[in-house]
């Protein structure tokens, strides 16, 4: 099957956007980043949109993205990062999945507290104990994550690694 687009998905720090950076540079594509896409089109950092709008007015304007990303406003051949909830929504998850191959990055709640350290710029992680916040998320999108095209656990990996196995899965699915 030829390959148009690659989405990369997973729960916050899992690497999404570092990966799909590098992946787009080595495959020679074009890397887009939802979340910037986001504050571009809305003028606002992600953090002011939940704390002025609320996490339901974000999750409307991340689905209007993607609805335009996948119906190929901003093109083809394109690598993406969606962020972590982007694919709770299961219309949002047949888009890509329909558009593109959708690969979900994961990685255990320690990796992840270690990775999104104090940095205290996403909302979700903010509102609460951190820890508690990542294991209640990763269980209520068990089902999201597991739903995806293809996964790659990245606890003791690095970016190289990462890229590697996600690039053998799209040629041996070629
Ligand atoms: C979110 C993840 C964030 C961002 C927003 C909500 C989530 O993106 O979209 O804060 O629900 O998991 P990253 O996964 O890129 O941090």
């Amino acid at each position: 099957m030829p390959l148009t687009n690659v989405i990369l998905t997973g729960f916050m720090g899992t690497g999404k956007s570092t990966v799909g950076r590098r992946l787009a540079s080595e495959m020679g594509l074009k890397f887009i980043d939802v979340d910037e896409v986001i504050e571009k089109e809305s003028g606002l950092p992600i953090g002011e949109i939940f704390e002025k709008y609320g996490e339901h007015h974000f999750r409307k304007i991340e689905s209007e993205v993607i609805r335009k990303l996948t119906s190929g406003e901003y093109g083809a051949g394109l690598v993406v990062s969606a962020g972590g909830g982007a694919v709770i929504s299961e219309a949002n998850r047949t888009a890509f999945k329909r558009w593109g191959v959708l690969i979900c990055l994961s990685a255990s709640p320690d990796e992840i507290l270690k990775r999104v350290g104090t940095n205290n710029d996403r909302p979700l992680l903010a509102a609460g104990d951190k820890r508690e916040v990542i294991e209640r998320l990763l269980k209520e999108r068990d089902g999201a994550y597991g739903d995806c095209d293809f996964t790659v656990a990245t606890d003791f990996k690095d970016i190289h690694e990462v890229v590697g196995i996600v690039k053998k899965f799209l040629r041996d699915r070629e």
